[in-house]
């Protein structure tokens, strides 16, 4: 069977990236640096990787980073230009003109509701949605690992990871049925359960390949845990209705929303490069002793 292409992908930039202050204050969360790239630049690296050919922000105030990253920075080329540096480290980034698109979401109301800001654009097709917070690596990256799957199953795939089960009240949680491989069939999908209630250990890091019909549900939205619109709030509507399945990445996953994951990250990846690896790594060693 074939089903429609993933052509598109939808990144919600807009949150407050409270957990991050005072760095966030005047500038965007996805715009944090792993040692030289910015945590927006991996997720759209990833997209691309998987064949996705719009790009779609949904920003908010104060994001103007981002847009401007993605663009043509003439004084910056011209410059480097004229003193015969090489343009390789940006070269790369900026995107077709015309894309990315930028949308407002105005109020940060929750994750579904960002989503939702982008349904003009993403009309009646299926779309991938990536959380840029969450730094995913591997070969290929763990979109192009989806949408290989979602090539096979069709329906909804939404990331499948596990995490400790003391920490399963932090995240969406999956009631898994049967599995094939990588891949869970998804029997339910509860946003944030209450302690000791999880069915499982199994959480959705910020990847999902989605049909378009999730953006009907999201017209009528309700709020959910945190008294936020929650994705997953909508999404699990599709459970029963539409094929549905989390997808176990086989590669590393950074939560670089959160402090402690955002330095294991610069650590990871600044050790697996060959050009400061060495350093770190004496660097390191000294430092543990
Ligand atoms: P988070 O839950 O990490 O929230 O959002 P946040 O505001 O970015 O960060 P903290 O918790 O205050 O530190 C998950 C993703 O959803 C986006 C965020 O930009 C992030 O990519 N988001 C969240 C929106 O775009 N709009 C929202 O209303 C909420």
């Amino acid at each position: 069977m074939t089903f429609k292409r993933v052509r598109k992908a939808v990144f919600p930039v807009a949150g407050l990236g409270t957990r991050f202050l005072p760095a966030t204050k005047s500038m965007p969360k996805e715009m944090l640096t792993v040692v030289d790239k910015p945590l927006i630049q991996y997720a759209v690296e990833e997209a691309l990787e998987a064949g996705v050919e719009q790009i779609i922000f949904v920003t908010g105030r104060g994001k103007g980073a981002l847009e401007d990253h993605f663009d043509v920075s003439y004084e910056l080329e011209d410059t480097m230009r004229g003193r015969g540096k090489s343009l390789a480290a940006i070269e790369g980034i900026r995107q077709k003109p015309g894309s990315p698109v930028y949308i407002r979401q105005q109020e940060p109301l929750g994750l579904g509701h960002a989503v939702w800001c982008a349904r003009e654009i993403v009309g009646d097709e299926p779309f991938a949605v990536l959380l840029p917070d969450e730094l995913m690596v591997g070969a290929p990256g763990f979109l192009a690992q989806m949408v290989k799957a979602y090539e096979r199953v069709g329906g909804n795939l939404i990331g499948a990871l596990e995490v400790p089960p003391e920490d399963t009240d932090k995240y969406g949680i999956i009631t898994p049925g049967g599995i094939d491989g990588p891949l869970t069939e998804v029997l339910e999908v509860i946003e944030k359960p209450a302690k000791g209630t999880a069915k499982s250990n199994l959480m959705t890091p910020g990847r999902y390949i989605l049909q378009p019909e999730v953006m009907r549900i999201l017209d009528n939205p309700v709020k959910g845990a945190g008294g936020e619109i929650q994705l997953t709030d909508a999404m699990a509507q599709l459970i029963g209705k539409q094929p549905f399945h989390g997808y176990t990445f086989s590669g590393d996953r950074y939560d670089c929303g959160d402090k402690a994951g955002f330095i294991q990250a610069n650590l990871a990846l600044a050790l697996a490069r060959p050009d400061i690896g060495p350093a770190v790594r004496g660097f390191a060693e000294r430092l543990l002793g």
